[in-house]
């Protein structure tokens, strides 16, 4: 029987990585060939459409052609047989956690297999590229179909929600993330602040490690097996 009734699990790039997905921060990541202010801000966007659609299509067809690892499994998993609540909270904009399963997900940065027309708000979903001169299908302009996706100096989304699962959470993990994007990496406060007990699990030291109870270190593959196993028959 666990001694926890509300687990928040938040996760980044490290989660996907074993599924070929590139971090972003790492020395072979994605902002390393390419820069944030060019390609994920709304001037980005504003200046030089084709050069953001174009790095959204490159993410769009890696993330389709992708297949959840065993830390998806297992997070899914832990959502099904944990007998109290667990919200997962995602920063992936990859479709992963919920081809494995995972149900109660809050996807903040958004989806990339989805669109968002600037013009309607519609939302809808989206498998192949972008290009400037698509025309919505519900309100007929052109020009402001974009990914459906949080960039830099964007609220990312449903934040009421995730403030209230971590102010009532009793153990919160932070899987495969570096700590370094706000509001994502503040959550390890709030959920102290709730009394909850904080677990990093992530391949090297976050930004925050210092504000995590219990740390630890290795792959994501390996660890969060392990950790649900634990967890779940420990
Ligand atoms: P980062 O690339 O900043 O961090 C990924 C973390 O995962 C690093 O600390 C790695 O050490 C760790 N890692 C790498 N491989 C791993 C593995 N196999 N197992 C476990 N951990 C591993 O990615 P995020 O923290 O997710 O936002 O980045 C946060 C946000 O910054 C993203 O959502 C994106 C980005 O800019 C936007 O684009 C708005």
């Amino acid at each position: 029987m666990s001694a926890f009734d509300h687990i928040v699990i938040l996760t980044g790039a490290g989660l996907s990585a074993e599924s070929g997905l590139s971090t972003f921060r790492d020395p072979d990541g994605i902002w390393a060939k390419h820069r944030i202010e060019d390609v994920a801000t709304p001037e980005a966007f504003a200046r030089d459409p084709e050069t953001v659609l174009d790095f959204y299509n490159q993410r769009r067809r890696g993330a389709r052609d992708v297949k959840p690892n065993a830390a998806h499994m297992a997070l899914a998993r832990l959502e099904t047989e944990f007998p109290g609540r667990v919200t997962t909270v995602t920063q992936n904009i990859d479709p992963l956690h919920e081809w494995a399963g995972t149900r109660n997900l809050v996807h903040m940065h958004g989806e990339i297999l989805r669109t968002f027309c600037m013009h309607c708000g519609d939302r809808m979903p989206w498998e192949d590229d972008l290009t400037v001169d698509l025309v919505c299908g519900r309100c007929g302009n052109t020009g402001g179909m974009r990914p459906d996706v949080v960039w830099f100096g964007e609220m990312p989304y449903r934040m009421d929600e995730i403030y209230e699962d971590l102010a009532r959470c009793d153990l919160f993990l932070s899987i495969g993330t570096s700590g370094n994007v706000y509001p994502a990496a503040g959550f390890v406060v709030e959920a102290r602040r709730a009394g909850a007990h904080t677990v990093e699990l992530n391949l090297e030291p976050s930004e925050g490690v210092s504000m995590f109870a219990e740390v630890i270190h290795g792959k994501a593959t390996e660890m969060v097996p392990a950790y649900v196993e634990r967890l779940l028959n420990g």
